[in-house]
């Protein structure tokens, strides 16, 4: 697949096979989030990989009880550090962390499309509660987490926005 490919056919996994990943596509997923860039060069950023089941059902029910993350053979937790993220300057970002992680874990989503390997954004959960499970300590924070292996389902597009509706030219 072409980055193209890539881009255009991704989709959120919800559903996933219990097939481990070889040793040397982890490792290339693991590069994509070193790769990312982010503010001022300062990754101010950490990555869990979660592969025990019972911190997975655990993480699953304090993500308001979305089982099919604990179905995923991993789930990468991306944790930002305000305290080291470069400091806004002239908008309404104080500290970049939440940007720079993101950042990351999307390069990883896609790097991990173009291997067959789905991955799902997941933001509704109890940050708090997994922070403590997995002993994240301030001022480490989680940032989102995204559980990912060899799609067991495909699901459909979801339909976007038109173009018209989200881009102009000059002016908003
Ligand atoms: C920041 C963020 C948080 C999300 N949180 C969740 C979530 O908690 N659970 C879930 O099933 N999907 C979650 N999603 C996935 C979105 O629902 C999905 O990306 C969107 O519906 C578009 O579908 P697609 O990714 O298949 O194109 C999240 C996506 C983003 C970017």
């Amino acid at each position: 697949m072409n980055l193209r490919e890539i881009i255009h056919s991704r989709r959120s996994i919800r559903a996933y096979k219990p097939d481990p990943i070889p040793e040397e596509d982890m490792k290339e997923l693991l590069l994509s989030l070193q790769n990312a860039p982010s503010a001022s060069n300062r990754q101010p950023w950490k990555f869990i990989i979660v592969t025990d089941n019972e911190l997975k059902n655990r993480i699953a029910e304090l993500c308001f009880r979305q089982m099919f993350i604990a179905e995923a053979p991993y789930i990468l937790v991306g944790v930002g550090n305000a305290t080291d993220a470069w400091r806004g300057k002239g908008t309404y970002v104080k500290n970049w962390e939440i940007v720079d992680v993101s950042i990351a874990l999307d390069h990883f989503s896609l790097a991990a499309w173009e291997k067959g390997i789905g991955t799902c954004w997941i933001g509704a959960m109890d940050d708090k509660g997994i922070a403590a499970l997995l002993g994240i300590e301030e001022p480490w924070h989680i940032i989102a987490l995204m559980p990912f292996g060899y799609p067991r389902e495909i699901g459909n597009h979801r339909g976007r926005k038109s173009l018209e509706q989200i881009i102009s030219y000059n002016h908003f």
